[in-house]
């Protein structure tokens, strides 16, 4: 998708971070824009923001006020949108998201469904309520693109951070699929990876839902802090937007906008690819292949756990906590069990 202005694009999780900068972005390029958010507060100070960046019409940006897990809120704010701009979005972008650190054998129900739920669920959600209405009204007459916005923890499963990066792979694999399906009909599809974004996500914990907040990770003021000194040192979220924008007119499926994985993740991801980049050799040639072995680097003086996002990374600040540690009740959580 090439010509933007005019044309209509649904952004999810665009009360904020990144969703917010996308919103500023694809606004600016002249298009109208529906922002679907839970929160009413974010949602109201999102708008004024994005007129101001972009300086759309009032009339041209449209804030919905959705929980998107909700199949029935989500259809209700589809309609509204093709009631409000006239059809269905050309450029559907789906960044609403939330984040949760624990050990994975920590993990409870709510864990699970609560991050899978918003980061993996409501992609679904998204694609089957908005795709049929987009192939009828553009397919072959208008450019039409969905996007969506994973994660580097999509490459990248560790310890701490197993619901999460279980849904973001999903989405990126779900992405290659829409992609081959939609080109047939002069469309494509597209999937945001990025590292770290200066957004709120480090506050998600206090926007869990009732009925989903019994976590087995341990959560206090102090591990938010730390995640909100982490992500103000992520990526601007309206130069993410432009990443995005490029991504999508030059038709790439997969964006990674930055490589700020550090050592230990860089061998991971070494070590991994050079598996599956192995599967495509004929058997003569993986055993002439002299072998590469990405061996990350011993964990940091005080650590033992090789995976999740150490904190060591970008340190704890004052009044902060580590986090990615299980709530401190569970009896079968006991690091001394574990082998060093
Ligand atoms: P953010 O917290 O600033 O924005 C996410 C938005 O999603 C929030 O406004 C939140 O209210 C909304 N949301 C959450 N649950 C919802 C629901 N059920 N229905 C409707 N809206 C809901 O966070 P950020 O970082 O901008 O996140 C955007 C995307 O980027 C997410 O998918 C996240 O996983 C991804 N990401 C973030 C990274 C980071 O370092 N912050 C790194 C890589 C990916």
């Amino acid at each position: 998708m090439k010509d933007f202005a005019g044309k209509i694009a649904f952004i999810t999780g665009a009360a904020s971070g990144g969703g917010l900068g996308q919103a500023k972005v694809f606004s600016k390029a002249g298009m109208k824009v529906a922002i679907a958010d839970v929160r009413q507060d974010a949602l109201d100070k999102a708008v004024g923001e994005i007129i101001a960046y972009s300086g759309a019409k009032p009339e041209d940006v449209l804030a919905l006020k959705v929980d998107l897990t909700n199949r029935a809120e989500y259809t209700a704010a589809a309609d509204k949108v093709e009631a409000t701009f006239g059809g269905p979005p050309n450029l559907l972008i789906q960044t609403a998201g939330v984040n949760s650190f624990g050990p994975i054998e920590a993990s409870t129900f709510d864990d699970f469904d609560w991050v899978m739920g918003v980061c993996l669920n409501h992609v679904v959600n998204g694609l089957l309520i908005f795709v049929p209405r987009m192939i009828k009204a553009y397919a072959h007459k208008e450019e039409f693109h969905v996007a969506t916005t994973s994660s580097m923890g999509a490459f990248m499963a560790g310890s701490t951070t197993g619901p999460y990066s279980a849904a973001k792979a999903a989405v990126n694999n779900l992405m290659y699929s829409y992609d081959a399906a939609l080109k047939p009909y002069g469309a494509g599809a597209t999937v945001l990876c990025p590292g770290n974004i200066n957004s709120n996500i480090g506050n998600s914990e206090k926007f869990r839902p009732e009925g989903l907040k019994n976590t087995g990770y341990h959560v206090s003021e102090g591990t938010i802090k730390t995640l909100n000194a982490i992500h103000a040192t992520g990526i601007d979220p309206i130069e993410l937007g432009e990443i995005l924008k490029e991504g999508i007119e030059t038709g790439r499926v997969i964006v990674l906008p930055d490589h700020n994985t550090g050592e230990q993740r860089a061998a991971q991801l070494r070590g991994q690819n050079e598996t599956i980049e192995d599967y495509c050799l004929t058997a003569e040639e993986r055993a002439a292949k002299a072998p590469r072995f990405f061996a990350p680097p011993p964990p940091p003086e005080g650590e033992d756990s090789p995976s999740g996002p150490p904190p060591s990374m970008w340190g704890v600040p004052e009044g902060g906590e580590a986090f990615g540690n299980a709530r401190k009740d569970l009896d079968w959580i006991d690091d001394s069990k574990k082998a060093k």
